[in-house]
């Protein structure tokens, strides 16, 4: 049999992480145990002092937890994951780690709201300061570098806009001037079916596998994706001492089970994008198209280089006021408004009022985030129905 590091991605969502159990049980079972048995006191020693291997209490360790990380480990090519209970748990069990007070983080100015929020708005009152740039132009971190920076931080393709950052020169760059840095990148827009980061010089993957990674809607979750000491001190500090933010068994199993598909999803959505992408651009009441696939959308080049395909995710910009812009999204029916991506059913939202309203006026403006803008997370439905569907609420 090939070994994990040759088989093909298909392979490795399917198997990777996967151990024989003693009953014989086909998909891993769900550990719902908040702890472990030990046979001795002599053992809880040998465990705490990592002379043995096995489990004391799930918030450290445990099975199901342990399978999906060594499979996410694996599609992400990196050393070693840890599971968390939220997209936010493993941004901020990931940052905390990190990070001490006196330190800088230089980020991207477009981020997730809540990730913006953490880091423009929060880490002030404990003595770290945040620096935001446009990561478009690489050779803008050249000057905002510093001693204090211990973490460049970035979404590709962003949240809301699908602006592109190329991971490869950026990390380039931070590494040049310190190759300590911690380069952190959100891979939860692309997944690892399209984009590894670390196998482009990033040094930690975080995810909300609430979207893509579990694919159904009905878990929230995170993961960390690094080399295995960082894993061993976001678990021993970040996840135990600083947020206890871990992954319930239960969730773990679903996302196990959603990832044997990743490939598959991920493949309907690029393709569902690509044609909503390209009924939107042709619509009168539409004057602005955000999609990575399109050959003039700037950093196209780069998506075509760094990603498999352009992903599941569109913005659009009508040529209406946000109030009669949001009127019209109300008129969806097969498409609905929600928060979150990566699900089966398409997701509309307005990030101004939802996503990202913790971002003010000035801020949105510059990230570059327009207010009246609508993003869509194409969903796994026949695309002629999504397509439909906006015909109907558009205005003609
Ligand atoms: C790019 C990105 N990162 C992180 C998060 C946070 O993830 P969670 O909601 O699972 O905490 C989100 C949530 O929408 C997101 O879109």
């Amino acid at each position: 049999m090939r070994n994990e590091h040759q088989q093909g991605f298909a392979t490795r969502q399917i198997h990777a992480g996967k151990e024989k159990n003693p009953k014989g049980a086909l998909a891993t079972p769900i550990y719902q145990t908040s702890t472990f048995e030990f046979d001795s006191v002599a053992h809880v020693g040998a465990f705490f002092a990592g002379e043995e291997q096995g489990y004391i209490y799930t918030r450290i360790g445990n099975p199901s937890l342990e399978a999906v990380e060594k499979k996410v480990a694996s599609l992400e090519c990196g050393q070693a994951a840890i599971a968390t209970a939220s997209g936010m748990g493993a941004i901020s069990a990931a940052l905390w780690t990190a990070l001490s007070a006196g330190d800088e983080v230089v980020a991207d100015e477009t981020l997730y709201g809540c990730t913006f929020s953490l880091l423009a708005h929060q880490f002030g009152r404990f003595g770290i300061n945040a620096a935001f740039l446009d990561f478009t132009n690489p050779e803008n971190l050249k000057t905002a570098l510093s001693e204090k920076t211990k973490v460049v931080y970035f979404e590709t393709p962003c949240n809301p806009t699908l602006k592109i950052v190329d991971i490869k020169a950026i990390a380039d760059i931070v590494h040049a001037y310190n190759p300590e840095i911690k380069v952190i990148v959100d891979n939860t827009f692309s997944s690892p079916y399209l984009q590894t980061p670390l196998t482009l010089g990033a040094d930690v993957v975080v995810h909300s596998a609430t979207k893509y990674l579990n694919g159904h809607g009905d878990v929230i979750a995170g993961f960390i994706v690094s080399d295995e000491d960082f894993i061993e001190n976001c678990r021993g500090i970040g996840l135990k001492d600083l947020t206890g933010a871990v992954m319930s068994p239960f969730n773990a199993f679903l996302i196990e089970r959603g990832l044997k598909t990743l490939d598959l999803r991920m493949e309907r959505h690029c393709s569902n994008a690509e044609k909503l992408a390209d009924y939107l651009r042709a619509h009168p009441a539409v004057t602005r198209v955000y999609y990575p696939g399109f050959e003039d959308f700037p950093g196209h080049e780069i998506a075509k280089k760094q990603m498999r395909r352009f992903g599941g995710m569109i913005a659009v910009e009508f040529a209406m006021s946000r109030e009669d812009t949001a009127a019209a999204i109300d008129k969806l029916e097969l498409c609905t408004l929600a928060v979150s991506l990566g699900d089966a059913e398409t997701l509309v939202e307005q990030p101004a009022t939802m996503t990202h309203n913790s971002y003010s006026a000035e801020e949105l403006k510059a990230a570059g985030i327009p207010e009246s803008l609508v993003r869509i997370s194409v969903g796994l439905e026949d695309a002629e129905d999504i397509i439909a569907d906006f015909d109907r609420a558009l205005p003609k």
